[in-house]
């Protein structure tokens, strides 16, 4: 088996999930590659603390990713840092001929964006992925075999979203998410978009037109915890758009994308529903192993529950039938680029992760729903190209 060795710029709340999903690598049954943590950076001692107690094969931390990228023993590069640092480090990764899993939004905006886009053509001898964990669930692996070998039919209505309700308390305090020089102007978008996008993109779906409509819920927060003084919230807390998607198999059909960050009752629900005139299906996080499928042949509409329980698109050793969680996500997300950076290719169209060009569409959406909410219109959106493999 082939060791692909990392460092993490970043060691916060992802840097730690990554961290832990190669922990458990023996989790996973013949992989062909597996990553060993062997250089971490963060500005914060105490971030890279945990890594240090947890991580033995750690030989390097650095609170300079560039000493980090100048490392010859680092093979490719996780970076799990805020989004105005994406632009920068994410183009010095790949510079320095750093293989890279890169957090969305993968650029603070659109020309951040395409900045790193240009940085990635550049260098083609690099391997570029996006993080979206979510559509790993089997469930979701199942819809992706059934849009693959073309089971829909002509696709009625789309909806994708993600529903959190980590904003609700308007007492909690202000962080780097929720101000716009960190965060970005997309707001919510930039946190949650990717996820909701990585579906419709991946089906081949593209965008024509968005209409939106954002929501700022909370204006202040308080500037830490417990204290008295409030601070200006200042980013999109809501995002609800309506896009006009075009399926190249034929039609075109309306997407409705909602990512909330108050989303009262939900508290990290991913979700994903296609209508279509052969099969519709349904998931939702909220129940992980169940996927809802209908099937329609002229007679009676019957939604069918499947129990798609541990039956992971990259085996383990866990059996079929038990359930299957958020960890889990991440670790078959991992095995996803371990597996195409080391052989060049995946099990399946759903298997891979998110790439470059299906980030710049993502991207493209964000930014026409920016320009739709201050017009009050829908307004175009560039579709870009068509899917690779
Ligand atoms: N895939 C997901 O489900 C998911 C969930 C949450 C966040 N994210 C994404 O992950 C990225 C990081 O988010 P997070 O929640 O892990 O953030 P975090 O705040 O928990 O961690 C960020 C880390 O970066 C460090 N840092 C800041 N500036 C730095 C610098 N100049 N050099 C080195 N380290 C620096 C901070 O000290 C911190 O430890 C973002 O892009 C975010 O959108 C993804």
């Amino acid at each position: 088996m082939k060791t692909i060795r990392f460092g993490i710029i970043g060691c916060g709340l992802m840097g730690r999930e990554f961290a832990s999903a190669a922990a458990r690598w023996c989790h996973l049954v013949d992989p062909p590659a597996r990553p060993q943590i062997v250089a971490v950076c963060d500005t914060s001692d105490r971030a890279m603390d945990w890594f240090a107690r947890n991580f033995p094969s750690v030989a390097q931390r650095t609170d300079d990713y560039r000493r980090l990228l100048a490392n010859g023993q680092v093979d490719a590069v996780y970076v799990a840092l805020p989004h105005h640092l994406h632009r920068q480090v994410y183009l010095d990764v790949i510079a320095a001929g750093k293989h890279l899993m890169g957090e969305k939004p993968f650029g603070i905006d659109l020309a951040a964006n395409s900045e790193i886009n240009r940085g990635i053509e550049a260098r083609p001898d690099v391997f570029v992925r996006c993080v979206s964990q979510f559509p790993f669930f089997p469930a979701v692996q199942r819809i992706g075999r059934m849009i693959e070998s073309g089971q829909f039919g002509r696709i009625i209505g789309v909806s994708s979203g993600f529903l959190h309700s980590s904003d609700l308390d308007a007492d909690k305090p202000i962080n780097w998410k929720r101000q716009v020089d960190t965060n970005g102007v997309y707001g919510v978008m930039a946190d949650l978009g990717m996820h909701a996008c990585h579906v419709p993109l991946r089906a081949g779906w593209r965008p024509r037109t968005v209409s939106a409509v954002l929501s700022k819920l909370v204006p202040t927060r308080p500037a830490s915890k417990g204290s008295a003084q409030r601070v200006p919230c200042e980013t999109w807390d809501n995002a609800t758009l309506l896009i006009d998607a075009v399926d190249p198999a034929g039609g075109s059909f309306p997407w409705t994308l909602r990512t909330w960050r108050i989303a009262p009752g939900h508290r990290n629900a991913w979700y994903v529903e296609i209508l279509a005139d052969r099969t519709s299906v349904r998931f939702d996080t909220r129940s992980p192993g169940s996927l809802q499928v209908m099937r329609y042949d002229g007679g009676e509409q019957n939604w069918q529950t499947i129990e798609a329980g541990f039956e992971t698109t990259y085996p383990t050793i866990t059996g079929s039938i038990f359930e299957f969680g958020f960890t889990d996500a991440v670790q078959q997300m991992w095995a996803a680029f371990t597996c195409e950076l080391a052989t060049g290719r995946t099990p399946g169209l759903f298997a891979g992760c998110v790439r470059p060009e299906e980030v710049a569409i993502s991207h493209r959406i964000f930014d026409a729903a920016l320009r739709s909410a201050a017009a009050g219109m829908p307004v175009d959106c560039a579709p870009g190209g068509p899917p690779g493999r």
